[in-house]
């Protein structure tokens, strides 16, 4: 999607940026984790492919990424962008009748930044940002059903499941944006700052050129 191509959305421990070409090196050696590949079913890419995708992920209508940068890090002008990676966020337009409907994708790719809070506050920032700017009225996540991690994760930010698939050996959790759910995601994204991306990568080279 290009409705994202220059944003920047800060939050308490993370920042949201654009899935740019540069970030696919790093994403490529994520998931080349066997671990990786089988919690988000996702299958082995070429770096090509992921190249590919990347750009179709960038382009394409139905499909809005961000690259989950660890902000005390970023903060820091002479580590590299790459260097801060933790993990993507994804949301997914599935049925092209309905652009209200949302399948919601998050990876924290970095083991050690797991169980801290993370997956929680970027869901929710995704959340706001799909809402707000992108109009959407339900979300879904699809998960393993040996996911138990992502699966109490969103139940905590009151998904409900759905329907479960004997076949992919996946649930699928909804949550249904109403007039509650929305005042609660803005009071809880309140902290959530939106900048221009670029203009923030010009400033910290600035910074370390001075
Ligand atoms: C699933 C995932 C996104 C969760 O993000 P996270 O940053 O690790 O999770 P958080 O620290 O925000 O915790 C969110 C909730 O998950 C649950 N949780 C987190 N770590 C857990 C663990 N090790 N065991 C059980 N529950 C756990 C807790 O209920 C927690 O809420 P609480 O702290 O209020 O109790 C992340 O672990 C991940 O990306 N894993 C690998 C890829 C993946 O599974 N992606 C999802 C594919 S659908």
């Amino acid at each position: 999607m290009k409705i994202n191509e220059n944003t920047l959305l800060e939050g308490h421990g993370v920042v949201l940026v654009p899935y740019n070409v540069n970030h696919v090196p790093r994403y490529h050696e994520w998931m080349k984790s066997p671990e990786l590949q089988q919690l988000t079913a996702s299958e082995p890419l070429t770096l090509d492919q992921e190249y590919d995708m990347q750009k179709s992920w960038r382009e394409d209508d139905d499909k809005c990424t961000f690259i989950i940068l660890d902000k005390q890090r970023w903060a820091d002008p002479s580590v590299e962008e790459e260097q801060c990676m933790v993990g993507d966020v994804n949301i997914f337009l599935t049925d092209p009748t309905d652009p209200s409907l949302a399948e919601l994708e998050i990876m924290i790719a970095e083991p050690s930044y797991r169980g801290k809070g993370i997956g929680k506050e970027v869901t929710r920032m995704m959340m706001c940002y799909g809402v707000t700017k992108l109009g959407v009225r339900k979300f879904q996540a699809k998960i393993g059903l040996e996911n138990q991690v992502s699966i109490t994760m969103f139940k905590k930010l009151h998904f409900q499941e759905v329907s479960q698939c004997p076949v992919f050996k996946e649930v699928t959790l909804e949550l249904t944006v109403d007039e509650s759910v929305r005042t609660k995601l803005l009071d809880d994204a309140a902290h959530m700052k939106e900048r221009d991306y670029r203009q923030t990568c010009s400033s910290r080279h600035e910074l370390l050129s001075q």
